[in-house]
């Protein structure tokens, strides 16, 4: 296996779609200004377009998302190509394996429907392009357990696990990682991060648009699939796991791998499904639909650490605010000593998006006579400098063989067996009206583990 070498080329099927608009060439121009991309960058689509005519659309797209930085832009644009071919045809891969030229260990990122990843893989694989290559592959993986084997059945036939790197932009998330960073960096957490002193835990990702014209796009997957089995799971993941001996990549994974393991698979009780009022008039979507735009479930994890202890995940559309926040609370005092004391927030948050945070809420003594006392949180704030966005990293990360970052196979198929039985859409779905908390029924799923803390946009302390 060639290990951490280098790839000597990209190739990125779907250069013309959306992803690759949004994401991908702003991508490109970070890397290439920081001398991360100095090879071949071929863009493959089924359009029948020129080279000129995708080093347009690269800049259109650099335009609306980030900027363009011209002097970056004519390095990125003379190393990017275009080739024009049908992804079921095998001449398109004789036409690749030509344009790859000397090229020994080329990076394929396949940002195309997974209805495709069978063809081009199996492509890549009789054209020789797969060979000494890599893989990228996007997300969704899967649809669901079964799907998602097949698929790492497919890829495994022409790819070593090595050269596999399955996307989950949230782990490329700097705040994702620091979760990870702050919890073993330090030794105060472990003694308190367990069932003994942790009551519960909340995980709400609140977004306050719809679905943005992806009608036909969520009708196919809804929020469990969307979110809750990769960004959500890994997040769990990276608070519950125990510590790895070592940072070292597979050290990581198998950690993550344990964890996904011991969470229970969700049953139709552990789920409450909602859908905005004013989806079933989206484009592309079924006027009768039963997808869910909104999604809460409560998550227990089998082991010793945390036996007892409830995880709460939310996320939905149209939302009231745009905020992914973590909440671990603590339990509460063993004694009352001082009065008032019981209405502390002992809690710990970490804020993901959109401010990076780690805030603790204690309970502190009011200055003046008597033993009273208000809440108060100790904020850690993180301000990006010049920070990588996830596609930057995950992609320069993929080039270099790091595999850190990326979900490995038995930690895609351990998250959807958590899912997989929730996932038939015979649960109700609730109605909820936009910019509200989703359906009422959400209230009730943890009523008894206290309330959903609702995040609000501007770094509220919590009070
Ligand atoms: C994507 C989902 O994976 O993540 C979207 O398909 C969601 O529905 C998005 O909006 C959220 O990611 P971010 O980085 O924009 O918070």
């Amino acid at each position: 296996m060639f290990g951490t070498v280098h790839s000597d080329a990209l190739v990125f099927f779907g250069a013309t779609g959306d992803l690759a608009y949004k994401q991908i060439f702003p991508a490109l121009q970070a890397m290439m200004r920081r001398g991360h991309l100095d090879i071949p960058v071929i863009g493959v689509a089924g359009r029948p377009w020129t080279s000129d005519q995708l080093r347009t659309r690269a800049r259109q797209s650099l335009e609306e998302h980030g900027g363009v930085d011209q002097a970056t832009f004519e390095k990125l644009s003379a190393r990017l190509h275009y080739l024009s071919g049908d992804y079921r045809k095998p001449e398109t891969y004789a036409r690749l394996r030509e344009a790859l030229g000397e090229a020994q260990h080329p990076l394929h990122y396949l940002a195309i429907p997974p209805s495709l990843f069978a063809p081009v893989v199996e492509g890549l694989g009789t054209s020789g392009c797969a060979r000494g290559a890599r893989v990228v592959v996007e997300k969704p993986f899967g649809r669901d357990l079964q799907s998602a084997r097949e698929l790492n059945r497919v890829l495994g036939s022409v790819f070593p696990e090595p050269a596999i790197f399955r996307i989950d932009h949230y782990l490329g998330k700097e705040p994702t990682q620091n979760i990870l960073y702050f919890r073993f960096a330090n030794s105060f957490l472990e003694p308190i991060w367990n069932r003994n002193y942790v009551e519960s835990v909340q995980i709400t990702m609140a977004e306050n648009f719809g679905v943005q014209g992806r009608g036909k796009f969520y009708e196919e997957t809804g929020a469990i699939r969307d979110v809750i089995q990769n960004h959500l799971l890994q997040v769990v993941s990276l608070i519950a796991m125990e510590a790895p001996t070592v940072h070292d990549p597979e050290a990581v994974r198998n950690e993550k791998v344990h964890i996904l393991k011991a969470m229970r698979s969700l049953e139709a009780t552990s789920v409450v499904r909602g859908q905005f009022r004013g989806y079933r008039q989206e484009d592309g979507v079924a006027p009768n639909s039963q997808v869910e735009t909104f999604a809460a479930v409560k998550l227990s994890l089998d082991t010793w650490r945390w036996a007892g202890v409830p995880f709460y995940i939310r996320a939905g559309k149209n939302l009231p605010v745009t905020c992914t926040e973590v909440l671990v609370h603590m339990k509460e005092p063993p004694h009352t000593v001082f009065a008032g004391s019981e209405l502390a927030h002992n809690l710990l948050r970490f804020r993901l998006s959109p401010e990076v945070l780690i805030a603790v809420s204690a309970r502190s003594k009011l200055p003046g006579e008597g033993m009273h006392g208000e809440n108060v949180e100790l904020i850690a704030r993180h301000c990006p400098v010049d920070e990588m966005a996830p596609y930057e990293r995950l992609l320069s990360d993929a080039m270099r063989g790091d595999p850190s970052l990326f979900v490995r196979e038995d930690a895609v198929e351990a998250a959807w067996s958590v899912v997989d039985p929730i996932l038939d859409g015979t649960t109700p779905v609730h109605e909820y009206d936009p910019h509200t908390w989703g359906p009422a029924e959400a209230e009730g799923m943890i009523a008894g583990d206290g309330d959903w803390h609702n995040p609000t946009t501007t770094v509220e302390h919590i009070t």
